[in-house]
């Protein structure tokens, strides 16, 4: 059996009051403003520090699906690659950028993202990743009966507008990853940060959601069965994608530092476990108590969309 603990969102938070000064006077204003009036209350650092010492103690791999700092700040960076070099120390970890993690497009093309998380961007068959200015993708890890195979859906964006992008390029790179010996003969477990199955308008998947969800889910044509997980949305959400071949798992993890009375949204982690024969036996999660003092055994409600 495998075991896979899936967290998502961090939200790192600068703690400096000189870089936070210093955001006023910068287009980070939108993610200043943001993190003071909508989710500067509700992330808590104790609540983090508790999923991923239980995470890091419950899988054989984390994965991680972006956002992992808040607004892509310097110290934010090195405080987030601190917390999850601290997990990396008993389990493998795997990471995925999100929009905030490459907030602007200096951060995006001085490869911050790569620069600061590379430990954890390893992969397995580096000759089928593109040279993205967010790291080498997509990646892959050959582990046991699963394929982790990382892809990134992150490009700076305008204030406001939070949605994600694969490319085409990126999609033809994962359509010859897939079809790989070593990669077809295991389960996937694609990781991407914006929802690959989206039921909402035209115009709300443009303003954050993946805006090229419909090729995603095209170059996972021929995948009988597997898991994509995803984060962005800040809730435990799951659903079913069809494909020709069969069906996949689309899971959302929430984010893993939210106080919250509701309790798929609270900070937790999924967790997976897959046979030695490549077969999904479990998906759930581990969820905070309203008090934030232990973990509970949640189930994740199957919806017919994920958002
Ligand atoms: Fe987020
Ligand atoms: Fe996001």
């Amino acid at each position: 059996m495998f075991r896979i603990a899936h967290i998502s969102d961090l939200h790192v938070l600068s703690r400096t009051g000189a870089e936070w000064r210093a955001m006023l006077f910068n287009k980070r204003i939108t993610g200043y403003a943001n993190t003071l009036l909508r989710r500067g209350r509700v992330h808590r650092r104790d609540f983090l520090i508790a999923v991923l010492q239980a995470a890091s103690k419950e899988a054989d791999h984390v994965v991680v699906t972006g956002d992992i700092t808040n607004l892509a700040l310097e110290s934010e960076y090195d405080d987030a690659r601190s917390l999850l070099s601290g997990v990396a120390r008993s389990v493998e970890v795997t990471v995925v950028p999100g929009n905030h993690d490459l907030y602007l497009p200096p951060i995006f093309h001085e490869r911050h993202f790569a620069y600061h998380f590379g430990d954890f961007l390893k992969s397995d068959l580096p000759e089928l990743a593109l040279d993205l200015p967010a790291g080498p993708f997509p990646s892959v890890k050959l582990r046991g009966p699963v394929a982790i195979v990382g892809v990134s859906s992150a490009v700076p964006r305008p204030p406001f507008i939070a949605s994600g992008f694969v490319g085409d390029k990126q999609l033809d790179a994962l359509v010859r990853m897939l079809a790989h010996p070593e990669v077809a003969r295991r389960t996937a477990v694609i990781l991407i940060h914006h929802p690959p199955v989206d039921g909402r308008s035209r115009i709300a998947q443009m303003r954050d959601g993946l805006v090229d969800g419909a090729a995603f889910r095209r170059a996972l044509a021929p995948l009988a069965r597997g898991l994509v997980l995803f984060g962005h949305v800040h809730m435990r959400v799951r659903c079913v994608l069809p494909t020709p071949a069969g069906t996949l798992d689309v899971v959302a993890a929430s984010g893993a530092a939210l106080d919250h009375p509701n309790a798929s949204v609270r900070a937790g982690f999924n967790l997976y476990d897959i046979a030695g024969d490549g077969a999904i036996e479990r998906i759930g999660a581990r969820v905070l108590d309203a008090s934030g003092s232990a973990f509970e055994n949640a189930s994740i409600a199957e919806r017919t969309e994920c958002i």
